[in-house]
């Protein structure tokens, strides 16, 4: 038997129970992951409370760890018993001790990556890859508007856009979370609790704006967030933190500046194993070249993943959580 968080029904955090569960093995084309280190993940929270419906119920969650391959099904020719790896999509499952998965959702971890940095690391890290890399892919010099940039996404966000050269403007609820951001490069940082987002953007930019917003609260923020834009320019809307936008009139993008407007998810841009691959490639490389330290705050064993959970959803916690099987 091995350990596993479920859920039979949606709610708070006491609906997850730790249970036993019998160990499944791999199909065609999957691998069994002994995981060593779990990822917490806003996602986790969607799901428990049915905003995001699981395919079925009772259902595993999580969707992001690091460990050991341990089985591997038949076609499986990239990974090998013994191989150290993470991944950070897939089936709902990974806060377990053991998840079965699609292989091609899985990639080797270099040596110099231990498993805490990978949980830590991999969903988030990916996100950011596909955000300043893609989404609209940042040469230097740009001015970005990121919320909660002292969260999970946000320490990464803050560290990368540096690394290119872009300008990161970070929203925070408090002068600690702040001063972790500013830590970790942003440019400037405004704490929402007091000041005002939209003029403290204006004279930050010296009238400008932004060239592309990062909003992952959703609801509360979205208005604010397209007031912080130049004209023509990108509101990318990836989270519901507060909760989701809904009923929009895409009227007002013309009349906040004829502008451009995206929700995109990771699973959308690392959809093939050749794509996800290439992600992962860049995340390695800033994580082992340093320009990238991933801040693993916050330690749970796997069976208090609901205390995790209501830290996070509380906004008690910077950085990235992980959970230990
Ligand atoms: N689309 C994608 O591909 C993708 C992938 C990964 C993550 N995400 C999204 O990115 C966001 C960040 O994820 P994370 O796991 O790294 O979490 P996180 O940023 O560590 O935690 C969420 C933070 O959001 C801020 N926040 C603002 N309003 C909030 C509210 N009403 N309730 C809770 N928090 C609020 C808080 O920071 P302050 O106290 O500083 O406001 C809080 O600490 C989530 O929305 C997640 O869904 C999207």
């Amino acid at each position: 038997m091995t350990k596993r968080i479920q859920f039979a029904r949606t709610g708070g955090s006491e609906v997850l129970e730790f249970v036993d569960a019998a160990p499944v093995d791999p199909g065609p084309g999957e691998v069994r992951i002994a995981n060593r280190a779990v990822g917490l993940n806003f996602i986790d929270i969607y799901f428990r409370t049915g905003l995001y419906p699981a395919p079925s119920l009772p259902s595993g969650l999580g969707t992001e760890a690091a460990g050991v391959v341990d089985a591997v099904g038949q076609g499986v020719d990239h990974l090998r018993t013994g191989d150290r790896v993470a991944y950070a999509q897939g089936p709902l499952g990974a806060y377990g001790e053991a998840h079965v998965l699609p292989a091609a959702k899985v990639v080797k971890l270099p040596d110099t990556i231990d498993f805490e940095t990978a949980a830590a690391s991999m969903l988030k890290g990916l996100t950011v890859q596909y955000l300043l890399r893609q989404t609209r892919e940042l040469k230097g010099g740009e001015t970005i508007l990121w919320h909660a940039a002292a969260g999970g996404v946000g320490s990464i966000a803050c560290q990368w856009a540096k690394a290119l050269g872009v300008k990161l403007i970070g929203t925070v609820s408090s002068p600690e979370k702040a001063a972790l951001a500013e830590k970790n490069g942003a440019w400037a940082t405004i704490d929402y609790t007091r000041e005002d987002v939209v003029e403290r953007v204006r004279e930050l930019t010296g009238g400008e704006m932004c060239d592309v917003v990062y909003d992952s609260v959703g609801k509360d923020t979205w208005e604010t967030s397209l007031d912080c834009l130049k004209p023509r320019s990108l509101m990318v809307s990836f989270g519901n933190a507060s909760g989701p936008v809904e009923g929009v009139n895409i009227g007002i993008l013309n009349q906040k500046g004829s502008l451009f407007v995206t929700r995109p998810s990771l699973n959308g841009y690392a959809d093939t194993r050749e794509r996800l691959e290439w992600m992962a490639g860049e995340l390695f490389e800033m994580l082992e070249s340093g320009k990238i330290e991933v801040d693993v705050s916050h330690r749970y064993p796997l069976a208090d993943a609901g205390q995790a959970q209501d830290a996070l959803q509380n906004r008690r916690t910077t950085g990235s959580t992980i959970l230990l099987p």
